[in-house]
């Protein structure tokens, strides 16, 4: 397969405010914030990819950076093995063509005193996809694609409901035409029953239209809905990669194992297996950034850093002692059981 995106080893730091007066006379130094801190990442051409963590753990700035809305501060991002960030004129509009964002706050993305028509042409028109006449048309296809009624297009977006204004906003994605679309917690907030049917809806387009798709959540079951492929990131990096229903099965970091039992499901027993909440990412802690949430942390884990570190199969993962399974045969088949204890696999890491 074609790769279409290649993070290689981005950071991203960003200054905040004045750290403490070292000494009397001493300058306030600046405190820098490390939102992503070495994510290396393929996108292949067809393929739909997950980036899940909680909130604060640098999706969002990962997005940004891939679309060339913010510069690295290391590493580089590229589209088609060009460096978004050397692009010519002509590379950037075929860019901004090809790769269309759905943003988390779609109604806020849309200027509240244009009409829902004005909101689908203006790409229409702006990348010379149709003329001014034919505009009308197109706008109506657009909203039937997406499942709405020809009257939204003479509607402002303050008199849609939540879902409807984001069928818009996948609408106005798919306007240009693009190749593929990455889509920042686009289902969150919503109703059940309206956010299943907005997934349904992508799924649909992405498998008949052959779209990559790059999905931001912190919703591992809207993840495993939709995509091939899953990222879970941590603090800045991601921790763990794979195929979903391998992570699903057996994730192998006890973060992604901790963002599963997380999840409230349907007559089970809710069991809080992550204990606290994300550090600032403004002072890291030594070691592995996961070690003082992970209930199966080792004195290694306060020391060593783990590296993300492929299985030499599909999945690769950053944690000193991942989380093994061992087949136990029963009655109707084999079934995978977590050993209680996670077990060492050829640790890969750096001390800090
Ligand atoms: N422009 C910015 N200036 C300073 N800090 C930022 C900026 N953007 C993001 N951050 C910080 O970077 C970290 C990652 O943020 P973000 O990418 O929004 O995470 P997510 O989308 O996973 O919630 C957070 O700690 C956030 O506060
Ligand atoms: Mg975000």
């Amino acid at each position: 397969m074609t790769t279409i995106f290649s993070v290689l080893d981005v950071e991203k730091t960003y200054q905040v405010g004045l750290g403490p007066r070292a000494g009397l006379f001493k300058p306030r130094a600046p405190r820098l914030l490390k939102a992503l801190n070495g994510v290396r990442l393929e996108v292949a051409e067809g393929d739909s990819i997950a980036l899940v963590g909680e909130s604060g753990s640098g999706k969002s700035t990962l997005v940004r950076l891939m679309l060339g809305l913010e510069a690295a501060s290391d590493g580089r991002v590229l589209y088609r093995n060009a460096d978004i960030n050397s692009f010519d004129e002509q590379a950037r509009r075929q860019f901004s063509r090809d790769v269309a964002f759905i943003y988390q706050d779609a109604r806020g993305s849309m200027n509240p005193r244009m009409k829902i028509r004005d909101v689908l042409a203006e790409p229409l028109l702006l990348h010379g996809l149709c003329t001014e006449s034919e505009a009308d048309q197109r706008v109506l296809d657009l909203l039937a694609k997406v499942g709405l009624s020809a009257d939204m297009a003479w509607r402002y977006p303050a008199e849609l409901s939540g879902g409807q204004v984001r069928r818009v906003a996948v609408a106005r994605a798919l306007a240009a035409e693009p190749k593929v679309i990455i889509a920042d917690e686009s289902v969150a907030g919503l109703d059940v029953s309206v956010q299943a049917q907005l997934l349904n809806l992508l799924r649909k387009l992405c498998r008949e239209m052959g779209l990559t798709l790059v999905f931001i959540t912190h919703d591992l079951g809207v993840a495993s809905y939709l995509c091939r492929r899953v990222a879970v990131m941590y603090l800045g990096r991601i921790v763990e990669e794979g195929s979903t229903e391998d992570i699903l099965h057996q994730p192998r970091h006890p973060y992604t194992r901790g963002l599963m039992r997380a999840f409230p499901s349907f007559g089970r027993p809710l069991t809080a297996s992550l204990k606290g909440e994300i550090p600032s990412p403004i002072d890291l802690p030594r070691g592995c950034r996961f070690a003082s949430r992970c209930q199966d942390a080792r004195d290694e884990c306060r020391e060593l850093d783990p590296v993300l570190t492929s299985d030499g199969q599909t999945r690769r993962v950053a944690c000193l002692f991942p989380l093994t399974y061992s087949a136990t045969v029963q009655e109707g088949g084999a079934q995978h059981v977590a050993t209680g204890s996670p077990v060492a696999m050829a640790p890969a890491a750096v001390a800090r």
